[in-house]
């Protein structure tokens, strides 16, 4: 196993009701900075939910889109430093809670803000952050990751430093109910592919990461087929809200060591074309595994179709294969897109150069599997 530092450093609140716990976490504050998205917190209740219980001076900065542009950042960094909130409570999903990052760093950020996100090693201050999800994907709420995406640049880049964990978590699992079906299967995706992308990582000795991975698939499926039938289903959105953090805070990674493959994939498409990042996980993640199954990985695909999908053929690359083919039936069945020209690419003219585009910037090398540049535009032909 390898080496490791297993640290937790956000307070995480969890249940129902949980929100009075801001009064406590506020009280040594003066002036909040609200932050939000396109208003399904308005529609929902949440916002009034959260005023109750946000005092002091109190400025709003709403309107952060999905994979929020560092414009946005840019506008929401104006608005903490003119309204001089001393502290910023960020309720949404991934994006809002992203950007409310980029903000909290952006305001001690002297210069072009992109620099911030190209050398977050840099950072020496962030406001302090409250995260409030309303929905289970990405699990920003828990970790010190931003994703920030400049459209001028055509890419999406993320960032990570400790000061941009957040000073506390509240995560009520019932602000998610409201959650449309779309978002909620890709936020699911999305979970999934986190823990997937630790899951194969190179090694076999990590057996507790692998044990709670393994369990937190499992539990990811059951309770998306549950929610999409139910979505008032209070336990199966809590465990689909916790699966999503537990699973972004490396606990299926330690003892582990290497990089991730799909995501990167993920983000290119994202800049290039605007696709949503849990839909386009769940295209990608099927055929990375094709790409990369051999006689080295078998033993690997193996154990994920035995112990998450309960397959049990004799032989291992068929019991592999099929594994595969659960997951991608899986996620079919629960509605998500399997190709990329379902996500809206009409055709398969930019693939190519998204291939050698993460050829050039992106290291793979200690990935699962090495992937050459042949590896990244067999994935995404046959994506397509
Ligand atoms: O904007 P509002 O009106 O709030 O609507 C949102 C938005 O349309 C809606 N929504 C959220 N909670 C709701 C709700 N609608 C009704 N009821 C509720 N309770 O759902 C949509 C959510 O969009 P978005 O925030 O974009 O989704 P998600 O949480 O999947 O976040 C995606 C972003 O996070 C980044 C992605 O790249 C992408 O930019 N990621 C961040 C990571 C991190 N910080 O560690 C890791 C991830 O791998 C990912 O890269
Ligand atoms: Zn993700």
């Amino acid at each position: 196993m390898e080496n490791f530092v297993l640290q937790m450093p956000v307070p995480y609140y969890f249940g129902r009701g949980q929100t009075v716990q801001l009064d406590p976490v506020l009280s040594s504050y003066q002036r909040v900075l609200l932050v939000y998205g396109g208003g399904s917190i308005r529609r929902n209740g949440i916002y009034d939910d959260v005023l109750r219980h946000c005092h002091g001076v109190l400025t709003e900065f709403s309107g952060i889109e999905s994979n929020p542009s560092i414009e946005t950042v840019a506008r929401g960094v104006e608005a903490a430093r003119s309204s001089e909130s001393d502290v910023i409570v960020a309720v949404g999903a991934g994006s809002v809670i992203d950007c409310a990052k980029a903000i909290a760093a952006g305001v001690y950020w002297e210069g072009d803000l992109w620099e911030m996100v190209t050398h977050a090693g840099e950072i020496q201050r962030a406001l302090p952050l409250i995260a409030i999800p309303t929905a289970a994907a990405t699990g920003s709420e828990f970790n010190s990751t931003s994703v920030i995406s400049n459209a001028k640049l055509v890419l999406k880049k993320g960032f990570s430093h400790p000061l941009l964990y957040p000073i506390a978590c509240i995560a009520d699992p019932s602000y998610t109910f409201s959650v449309p079906a779309r978002q909620t299967r890709a936020g699911a995706a999305d979970t999934m592919s986190h823990i997937l992308e630790d899951y194969f990582k190179p090694g076999f000795d990590a057996l507790i990461a692998d044990g709670i991975a393994e369990v937190l698939l499992r539990t990811v499926m059951a309770s998306l087929e549950k929610v999409l039938a139910k979505p008032d289903d209070y336990d199966a959105r809590a465990d689909l809200l916790y699966a999503s953090d537990i699973g972004i805070k490396s606990l299926t990674a330690y003892g582990k060591k290497g990089t991730w493959s799909c995501h990167s994939i993920s983000h290119a498409l994202t800049a290039h074309y605007g696709v949503n990042h849990g839909e386009s996980l769940a295209v990608i993640t099927p055929f990375w595994m094709e790409q990369v199954l051999n006689d080295a990985t078998v033993r690997r695909f193996d154990q994920f179709a035995r112990n998450v999908f309960a397959l049990s053929d004799p032989d291992p690359m068929t019991n592999a294969r099929a594994g595969i083919d659960a997951l991608r039936s899986f996620w079919k069945k629960a509605g998500l897109p399997v190709s990329l020209h379902e996500l809206g690419i009409v055709n398969q003219e930019g693939l190519s150069n998204i291939a050698m585009e993460l050829h050039e910037t992106r290291d793979y090398s200690s990935a699962f599997m090495d992937l050459s540049l042949s590896d990244l535009e067999t994935i995404l032909r046959r994506a397509w």
